[in-house]
């Protein structure tokens, strides 16, 4: 094999790509068109050159401030993260503090933001952990395997994310709007930095319930630490900032997970038929 050089990245490319490799696995990317020219830059200035180092990850880089107040200081993530999300008075405003927000670097890995899918008046939001790599693709959540299992689960109650009628449809999204690099478990840092956003999303559509799918989603929604076994098949309630009361919302596996151990199956149906029950008394 030919020893390929860095200076040359469109070929290091190929290479990548001619082996398989179609994916950055890297929680942070690296620019190598940066680190090739700032190289080539550093040659052409003699050996006195400063030495080339990789850009700073984005999460070193300051946040955004054009959506903030003048003055406003810069701080982590989350805080940043919460006064984008409680500025947000829709649907589209809150997509567009998401698309500009810089605290999350697995906005750097991902294709595409996926925000939401379904209707927004439906009674009934389902959440679940992340994109995976159809969904990144798509731009949509849950079209992937796990996607066609939870629209199968949620036709068997009567419900359609593309009904005409609002009362039959849901609204489907999730906990993060970017895919993590090679569908991994989030991180509770990840999580931490994107909940202002999930929980002002819920704040924006006001559903009669939530259906939380797997434990990343039911644990940091409820802001419990027990596992899905635990916290499935009993309604909670999520207590959201501008809403009067808190929201009834039931933890059930994800349909990943369901798709592994097709067992489960038995607990996730009684979970579906007591949601279509509540719905049904609360109409
Ligand atoms: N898994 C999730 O949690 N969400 C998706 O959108 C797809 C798979």
């Amino acid at each position: 094999m030919t020893q390929l050089q860095i200076a040359d990245p469109a070929a290091l490319l190929r290479w990548y790509v001619d082996a398989g490799i179609d994916e950055a696995i890297e929680d942070q990317p690296i620019d190598r068109y940066r680190i090739a020219s700032l190289a080539r830059d550093s040659a052409a200035a003699g050996p006195q050159a400063a030495p080339v180092r990789a850009p700073l990850p984005a999460t070193a880089r300051p946040a955004p401030s054009a959506a903030l107040p003048a003055g406003t200081p810069l701080d982590d993530g989350v805080a940043t993260a919460r006064r984008l999300a409680e500025a947000a008075g829709s649907l589209e405003a809150l997509r567009a503090a998401l698309a500009e927000f810089d605290g999350c670097a697995l906005r750097q890995t991902a294709m595409n933001m996926v925000f939401a899918d379904g209707n927004p008046a439906a009674p009934v939001m389902i959440i679940g952990e992340a994109p995976g790599r159809d969904e990144d693709r798509q731009g949509k959540p849950f079209v992937g395997r796990s996607g066609q299992l939870l629209d199968r689960m949620l036709a068997a109650i009567g419900h359609d994310r593309q009904a005409e009628d609002a009362a039959k449809s849901v609204y489907i999204t999730n906990i993060l709007p970017w895919r993590p690099p090679g569908d991994r478990t989030p991180t509770a840092g990840e999580v931490a930095a994107c909940l202002p956003f999930i929980e002002r999303h819920i704040a924006l559509v006001k559903p009669r319930l939530v259906l939380m799918l797997g434990g990343t989603a039911a644990k940091a929604l409820l802001g419990r630490s027990e596992g899905i076994m635990r916290l499935r098949g009993r309604w909670h309630e999520i207590p959201v900032a501008g809403l009067d009361a808190p929201v009834p919302a039931l933890p059930t596996f994800h349909p990943a997970y369901l798709l592994r151990s097709p067992a489960e199956k038995r607990a996730a149906w009684r979970d579906f038929l007591e949601l279509k029950s509540k719905l049904e008394k609360s109409s």
